[in-house]
């Protein structure tokens, strides 16, 4: 029997994050002064940003500025209130039209975030006897998505396909619908989701397909489509998610599917239907950015250039990047304070990035998570590398033979071969042209 008690006794004796901040080493909730995306101004000094998903720096863009400025004129700042009821704009639907065709789908559904759209899509379609095959890396509002769903879940290892198989074998039989839900691109680790084999295992098990391509839009594909157009199998997946809190520089998420899915998630998603629309801002920032990657191709070959630059040389140089593919580049520091500490020297000498440690990560495997922007300069670029060699050799993270193969080992152990595959030469996967 539990004895009563206060329910903010918690709230006061809770220490981690003070303890963090008394060491003069945290890193979390730092004001923002001024930014022109890729520079910052924190703490009155300005600072490179590479702890962003403003991948092709179009936060900034002038025709992007314009086309909000020009949504809250026309419809004003907010919808006050659901689509469903009173705050459905024809600028949302127009931007459902423009997202159908630009992601190879039947229809679209625009919600206010991306992470209402996980937990609004999941939660309408999986039923009492349904199951969900997810992958163990697979974002926050996945896994929330999956508890608020009236089904199961089976987890399976990250991106391994053959431990999907065995589940999949192991489990089929008990459920009635099935879908394999997956992000494209690992938002942690930047690796891309196997989606050649994720989807031939759906086909032959009778899964339906689910793709979080909220790393993956802007980024992969000829035109940023998403991860089904960089393996050139556009409209293969059954519905594809995206959110526009990265490339598309505003806030919203989609669900992408057929007629049918669409018109029911439209119906019966409680997340969608009890939250107030997407503001006209927000939604005409992602049809403009939608023009411009149509018709300015120069943003997202510059994001892959400055991303293959850094992966190239962060490998040169002796960092772990965990087999990164994308322009999310994981560098492995190990324990969660040696990466507080590391993103503090950082931070100190003029590089805005943030530590990840458990339970984001495994524990024992802290990482910097660095990112990379169409809109970041060679200088900009040159000057990160400086300051993270000189800080990788002080922490002992590289220059070090022997630590530099207990990292080695460690990312093996928690993230498979292909986190240590010698790639010193190989460039990150380079966009699908058409
Ligand atoms: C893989 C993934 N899915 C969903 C989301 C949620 O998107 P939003 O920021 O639009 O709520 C995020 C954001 O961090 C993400 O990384």
């Amino acid at each position: 029997m539990a004895t009563p008690n206060d329910l903010f006794e918690k709230c006061r004796t809770w220490d981690d994050a003070k303890k963090v901040q008394a060491a003069g080493v945290y890193p979390f909730f730092r004001p923002i002064a001024a930014t022109e995306g890729s520079r910052v101004v924190t703490h009155g000094k300005r600072r490179v940003m590479i702890g962003s998903n403003n991948y092709l720096g179009l936060t900034h863009h002038p025709r992007v500025r314009e086309a909000a400025k020009r949504a809250i004129d026309q419809y004003g700042t907010g919808c006050t209130g659901s689509r469903f009821l009173n705050g459905n704009l024809v600028l949302h639907e127009e931007l459902e039209a423009r997202l159908a065709v630009y992601l190879g789908k039947e229809s679209a559904l625009v919600l206010a975030t991306g992470f209402l759209s996980n937990l609004g899509g999941l939660s309408a379609l999986m039923g009492r006897n349904d199951v969900i095959y997810s992958d163990r890396e697979n974002h926050a509002s996945i896994v929330e998505g999956m508890r608020m769903s009236m089904g199961e879940s089976v987890r399976f290892r990250h991106n391994d396909m053959a431990d999907l198989e065995r589940v999949i074998k192991l489990t089929r039989g008990k459920y009635e619908g099935a879908m394999i839900v997956a992000d494209g691109v690992f938002s942690m680790s930047g690796d891309i989701l196997n989606y050649p084999e994720v989807h031939r295992l759906g086909k032959e098990h009778n899964c339906r397909v689910y793709v979080d391509d909220a790393h993956a839009l802007g980024v992969l594909g000829p035109k940023g489509q998403g991860t089904e157009f960089h393996f050139n199998m556009p409209g293969s997946a059954d519905i594809v998610m995206g959110t526009f809190s990265k490339s598309f520089a505003s806030l919203g998420g989609v669900l992408a599917a057929s007629e049918d899915v669409i018109h029911y998630i439209k119906h019966k998603a409680r997340p969608f239907i009890f939250s107030a629309a997407m503001p006209p801002a927000a939604a005409g920032t992602v049809l403009e950015c939608l023009n411009i990657v149509e018709e300015e191709p120069q943003h997202l070959e510059n994001l892959w250039k400055n991303a293959r630059k850094m992966a190239r040389e962060f490998r040169r140089m002796g960092f772990n990047t965990l087999g990164s593919e994308t322009p999310i580049i994981p560098l492995l520091i190990g324990d969660d304070l040696a990466a507080f500490a590391f993103s503090q020297k950082l931070y100190e000498n003029g590089v805005f990035a943030t530590p990840v440690v458990k339970p984001a990560v495994p524990d024992g495997c802290a990482l910097i998570r660095t990112s990379y922007m169409a809109t970041h300069t060679d200088e900009d670029l040159d000057y990160v590398l400086e300051v993270m060699e000189r800080l990788g050799k002080e922490f002992g993270i590289i220059g070090n033979s022997e630590r530099e193969e207990q990292l080695r080992s460690l990312a093996r152990h928690h993230f498979g071969e292909r986190a240590v595959a010698p790639r010193a030469a190989a460039p990150v996967t380079a966009p699908v042209t058409a």
